[in-house]
């Protein structure tokens, strides 16, 4: 069986055989007539939702979890959202599929070349060599397994990739060195918005295991990191004091705003406005990306008209 291309199984009534992959455990909601599954399928930059409406059937998605699946689907849509309808389902027993077969990943040598531009940009801005050293010690350290730079950013709707983690980072990075240049008073507190900005997500790589959920997942990665920052604890009084530990730690804490614990300092508060700017505008991009006819729905706003998306 190959894998299923899932744009084109989306066809109203079209019946599609092959593979597929489930990274996210579905949630299972209970219908007029019995219980029924809504889940997605992954493959490289496609997700699309599927439905499943027999018990009998979702049970072995219940039983095995997350996976690649060989599936019969048919292509269904309701109030103009497209879905596929699970009409068979069971693991795959192709061995050579595994789970780089339908992720993405940001190469490398990208990751590392994105974050020396952007390592540069914020010396000129004044960022010092001591926070440097102390953020590569923290994100290489050897607990990690060098985890930080495959892990992805999220499990759905931005950077949900190989090397997502990194690269969502990075990103914000970007974010803060324009800040930075736009609002110069912040440059007193560089060295603090870059290590917060650095190790805001670093718990991901408690909550997920390569873009699963992890079996702990439940304490969250904010948790997780202030957790994970304490091995640091003495280091970083030493580098500065402990008024920075503890704004780190906040920053951490708050950074997800009205989603989780309300920021307590200013630095919480720009780092929650960068991290909200660049998942969402990674969500709405890749979105557009993966969408049929060019718009996209957003849960908040309704449809939204496309953009014409290309490099230069
Ligand atoms: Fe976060
Ligand atoms: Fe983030």
């Amino acid at each position: 069986m190959s894998i299923i291309d899932l744009k084109s199984a989306l066809e109203l009534n079209k019946i599609s055989q092959g593979t597929v992959f489930i990274n996210e455990l579905p949630i299972v909601r209970s219908g007029k007539k019995s219980d029924f599954m809504i889940g997605n399928f992954i493959c490289r930059d496609q997700e699309v939702e599927f439905r499943i409406w027999e018990p009998s059937i979702f049970q072995t998605v219940l039983d095995n979890g997350p996976g690649i699946y060989d599936v019969e689907v048919i292509g269904n849509s309701y109030n103009e959202k497209e879905y596929l309808t699970v009409r068979s389902i069971a693991p795959s027993l192709n061995p050579e599929l595994d789970k780089s077969s339908f992720l993405n990943s940001i190469p490398t040598i990208l990751l590392e070349s994105n974050l020396r531009r952007v390592q540069e940009r914020l010396t000129n801005l004044g960022v010092t060599p001591k926070c440097w050293a102390l953020i590569d010690s923290v994100i290489n350290d050897p607990f990690l397994e060098g985890r930080f730079q495959v892990e992805g950013a999220a499990i759905r709707y931005h950077d949900n990739v190989i090397g997502g983690l990194m690269h969502h980072t990075t990103k914000m990075l970007n974010i803060l060195a324009a800040m930075l240049e736009n609002n110069p008073q912040l440059r007193a507190s560089a060295d603090l918005l870059c290590f917060a900005v650095s190790v805001h997500d670093i718990g991901k790589v408690f909550e997920y295991n390569n873009l699963e959920v992890s079996d702990f997942w439940y304490s969250s990665h904010r948790v997780r990191g202030i957790e994970y920052l304490a091995r640091f604890k003495d280091r970083i009084i030493d580098d500065y004091d402990e008024e920075f530990y503890r704004q780190a730690q906040a920053a951490i804490a708050g950074h997800h705003g009205e989603y989780g614990d309300r920021p307590t300092t200013v630095a919480t508060a720009i780092i929650h406005y960068i991290d909200t700017l660049e998942s969402q505008a990674t969500r709405l991009i890749q979105e557009l990306e993966a969408a049929h006819g060019g718009r996209i729905y957003d849960r908040d706003w309704g449809f939204l008209e496309g953009l014409r998306l290309g490099e230069s």
